[in-house]
C-alpha cells in the first residue's frame, strides 16, 4: 500500500464515527450483527444467516410481494424484452417501460406526472439541490432521512439557507421559517413515515405553516409508498388530500419490492427536474426489467387484491403492536409496519438484538447515528407474509428478553418525547 494510501486510512480511522462504530464492533463481536450474510430465503420469511434459520423481521418488502409470482415473471419478462441495462443515462435514452411506468405511477399516485431516479437516495440528492439554490430558503425536520439532509448539503454549498427544525413540530416550523426571512423560493423538507420510529409525520399542519409562509412542501414518503393511504398511495394524499403544495418522493424498492425512487409531481416541474436533478443526468437508470416489475406491482396496487394483501399487513401490524403494549414495551410508532422498541443503551440494543437471533427472529438494533445517542431500537418490521405463528413467537421473545436486558417502558418514551 502505497504511503499516500495508509494516511488516508489511518485519517478515516481517526474520525469519531469510526472510532465509536469500531468500538461496539470489537466489544461485542457475536452481538454486533451487521453486514450479516443471507444464504438463503424462504419458506415465507425464514431466511438464513450463519447456519441458522430465523424469522425476517427486518424486511422492507411490507406486502411481501418480492415473492410475488407475477412481480418475478414480469422481470423474467423484462430480461428477455430489454436486456440487463439501459446501457446509457436517460438525459439520452430511456426504453418505453420507462415511459409507461411513470404514466401509470402518476396515474396510480394522482399526480400529474412521474419521474423515476435510480433510488430514493439518489432522488433526494438529485432533485433537493435541482429545486433549490442561491437566495432560496430550505427548511429540513431535523429527523428527516439522511438522504433528505445530504441533498440539503448540496443545495446549501450552491447557496440555498438552510433551517432545520425539531421534528414533526409545526410551532418549530413557523419559527423557523420566520427566522429565515425572505427568499426567492422556500421549501419544507420532511419524511412522510419516519424511517426508525414508524411515527407519521403531522404533514396536515405543517403544510398549514408552509403555506402561510408562501413555502412549498417536499415529502420523503418511502415508507408511506404502497402501505398508507387509499390504495397505498401514502401520507400526502391521506393527509391533505392533494398535491397543489407538496412534491412527493416515492420509494419502488420498500413495499413495491423492485428497485428505485420517484419523485410525483406536476408536468413542468417534472421537466424541469429533468433538466437540473445531476443525478438523473450524470448516472444510469433503473435497469428496465425491474420497469417491467414495477408495472406488475402497479397492476397489483390498483386492484381489489390491494385490499386483502393490505388488510393482512394492518392486521400484522395490530397483532405486534398489541403484543408489545401487552409485554408495557416503550414503542415508537405502533400504527405503520415499522414498530421500534426503545432499549436506549448500545450496548444493551446490540445484545437485545442478537437475543432475539438466537432465539429464532431477527429484527434490527438500530444505534447512533441512525437515531440519537442512548436512544437504541429494536426495529422491528411487519410483512403482510408474516404468519400468527411468527409473530407470536417474536412476541414470546420479546417477553423472555426483558429478563436478560434491561427494556424501559412506555414511561421512559413520554419522557423522550417530552424533552
Ligand atoms: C425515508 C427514507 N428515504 C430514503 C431512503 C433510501 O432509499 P433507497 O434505498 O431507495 O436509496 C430510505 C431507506 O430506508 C428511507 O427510509
Amino acid at each position: 500500500m502505497s504511503d499516500p494510501m495508509r494516511r488516508l486510512a489511518d485519517n478515516l480511522r481517526r474520525s469519531s464515527i469510526v472510532r465509536f462504530l469500531d468500538h461496539f464492533a470489537r466489544l461485542f463481536p457475536d452481538a454486533h450483527m451487521k453486514d450479516l450474510v443471507v444464504d438463503e430465503l424462504g419458506p415465507g420469511r425464514l431466511m438464513s444467516v450463519g447456519g441458522r434459520r430465523v424469522m425476517n423481521f427486518g424486511s422492507d418488502s411490507f406486502l411481501g410481494l418480492d415473492q410475488d409470482s407475477r412481480v418475478v415473471a414480469a422481470l423474467e419478462r423484462g430480461v428477455r424484452a430489454w436486456g440487463t441495462h439501459n446501457g446509457a443515462s436517460r438525459a439520452f435514452a430511456s426504453v418505453r417501460a420507462n415511459a409507461e411506468a411513470e404514466a401509470r405511477l402518476a396515474r396510480w399516485l394522482g399526480t400529474e406526472s412521474a419521474l423515476i431516479y435510480p433510488s430514493v437516495t439518489l432522488t433526494n440528492v438529485g432533485a433537493i439541490p435541482a429545486l433549490m439554490g442561491r437566495n432560496d430558503v430550505l427548511v429540513l425536520d431535523a429527523s428527516a432521512h439522511n438522504s433528505v439532509q445530504e441533498g440539503a448539503k448540496i443545495a446549501g454549498a450552491n447557496g440555498a439557507k438552510v433551517l432545520t427544525f425539531a421534528t414533526s413540530d409545526p410551532v418549530a416550523l413557523d419559527r423557523a421559517l420566520r427566522e429565515a426571512g425572505p427568499a426567492r423560493a422556500a421549501m419544507v423538507a420532511v419524511d412522510g413515515v419516519f424511517s426508525m420510529s414508524g411515527a407519521v409525520a403531522p404533514l396536515a399542519a405543517l403544510n398549514e405553516v408552509a403555506l402561510r409562509h408562501g413555502a412549498v412542501l417536499y415529502v420523503d414518503d418511502a415508507h408511506g409508498t404502497g402501505t398508507l393511504g387509499s390504495k397505498g398511495r401514502g401520507t400526502v394524499l391521506e393527509a391533505l388530500g392533494n398535491y397543489d403544495n407538496a412534491i412527493v418522493v416515492g420509494s419502488l424498492s420498500k413495499a413495491f419490492s423492485c428497485f428505485g425512487g420517484f419523485v410525483g409531481c406536476s408536468a413542468e416541474l417534472k421537466e424541469l427536474l429533468k433538466m437540473k436533478s445531476s443525478t438523473f443526468i450524470f448516472g444510469g437508470p433503473v435497469p428496465p426489467p425491474y420497469l417491467e416489475a414495477i408495472l406488475a406491482v402497479l397492476e397489483i396496487l390498483d386492484s381489489d387484491e390491494y385490499e386483502s394483501i393490505h388488510a393482512r399487513l394492518a392486521a400484522n401490524v395490530r397483532r405486534i403492536a398489541a403484543g408489545m403494549d401487552r409485554l408495557g414495551l416503550a414503542v415508537l410508532g405502533g400504527t405503520q409496519p415499522i414498530l421500534s422498541v426503545l432499549v436506549g443503551d448500545e450496548a444493551d440494543t446490540l445484545a437485545a438484538g442478537r437475543f432475539l437471533f438466537d432465539r429464532g427472529y431477527y429484527v434490527q438494533s438500530v444505534i447512533f447515528p441512525a437515531v440519537p445517542y442512548h436512544a437504541g431500537v429494536l426495529r422491528v418490521q411487519a410483512n403482510a407474509n408474516h404468519t400468527d405463528e411468527a409473530i407470536d413467537g417474536l412476541l414470546g421473545a420479546l417477553e423472555a428478553l426483558g429478563a436478560a436486558v434491561p427494556m424501559p417502558g412506555p414511561e421512559v418514551l413520554a419522557r423522550l418525547i417530552a424533552a
